[in-house]
């Protein structure tokens, strides 16, 4: 049983850890007490980690489908939740569920432009509004650079006239990343959304470095490597130094921690429609994180399967 003095001690020891692993907790949210890293423009303070909607909530009007959703979405607490009008029904999906539940001021929502041409891009985006029932969008993303430099235009003026509050450009694979580190060299967006994980290492070779020098926030997409990481542990136990040190209970909390660890990262979206899974993912942004040396330490032992 735990009392008020082990919560309180709870806490204390995950603001310590914290500030031990050079984050800045922010504030403790209640979902269970998630650190949060700092938006480096504007010092808005984002839990570590989010959720994307990819596959999982292209769902249409399916009740049977949506119900898991529904329980996904009440455990977030000011955490991203990113979709793109690439992604069949989500967007719609997730905005009738944020609606439904009242969740809108609790999310930090974030979508995409991912198609050719101005007036394209507007109609596009207005439709993404819509769906996801936003009056102002928190964060609008140019998806794998498409016609980055028209949709760009749209939305420097977008954001002067408050209709979105950020804007950054995503990409998925490392063969764009030259382009993607010249468009962050012009200074204009806020965020950049990338794959990085055990399994896609390549992003910490330039773009992290490149992103944290320019302050911008970085969100990780495919943080299993689209569930590769699972097929290679399958079977494995979760090493048991890794549970001792850092309190990991599950592989997916060792592929997030080893990710969310990394200094220029803001946080991790992994895609899932399954509660028991957002709550395991969740988790990842409590207790202890993993320094450098434990970071190598896990990297190895995955190598090692
Ligand atoms: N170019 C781009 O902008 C771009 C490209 C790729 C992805 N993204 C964004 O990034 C998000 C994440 O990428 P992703 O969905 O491709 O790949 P991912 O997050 O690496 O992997 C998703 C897979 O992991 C499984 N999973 C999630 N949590 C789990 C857990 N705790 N235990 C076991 N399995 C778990 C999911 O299945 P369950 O549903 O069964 O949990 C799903 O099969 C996308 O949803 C999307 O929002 C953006």
């Amino acid at each position: 049983m735990s009392g008020p003095m082990d919560e309180r001690r709870r806490r204390t020891l995950g603001l310590l850890a914290a500030a031990a692993a050079g984050i800045p907790a922010g504030r403790l949210l209640a979902q269970s007490r998630i650190m949060t890293r700092k938006i480096p423009v504007s010092g808005e303070p984002l839990p570590l980690i989010g959720v994307g909607t990819w596959q999982t909530f292209d769902v249409g009007n399916d009740a049977r489908g949506r119900a898991p959703l529904r329980e996904v979405l009440k455990l977030l607490d000011g955490n991203v939740i990113d979709s793109s009008p690439m992604y069949g029904s989500s967007e719609a999906v997730a905005g009738d569920l944020i609606a439904e539940l009242g969740l809108r001021a609790k999310l930090f929502v974030a979508t995409k432009v991912w198609t050719s041409g101005r007036a394209e891009g507007i109609r596009q985006m207005e439709i993404s509004f819509r769906r996801l029932r936003v009056e102002r969008m928190d964060l609008m993303q140019v998806h794998n650079l498409v016609d980055v430099a028209t949709h760009t235009k749209t939305l420097k003026d977008w954001k002067s006239q408050g209709r979105v509050r950020y804007m950054g450009i995503t990409h998925y694979t490392s063969s764009a990343y030259a382009e993607v580190e010249r468009w962050l060299g012009t200074g204009d967006y806020d965020f950049v959304q990338i794959n990085y994980s055990l399994d896609e290492r390549e992003a910490e070779k330039r773009i992290l470095e490149v992103a944290r020098e320019r302050g911008v926030a970085v969100i990780v997409n495919r943080p299993f490597g689209g569930a590769s990481l699972f097929r290679r542990v399958r079977g494995k136990a979760v090493p048991g130094w890794a549970k001792a040190e850092l309190g990991i209970e599950s592989w997916a909390q060792f592929f997030l921690k080893w990710i969310v660890a990394h200094p220029a990262v803001t946080c991790a979206i992994p895609g899932t429609g399954k509660p028991e899974h957002m709550r395991d993912n969740l988790a990842a942004g409590t207790g202890r994180l993993p320094d450098a040396a434990q970071r190598i330490r896990m990297a190895k032992d995955l190598d090692s399967f």
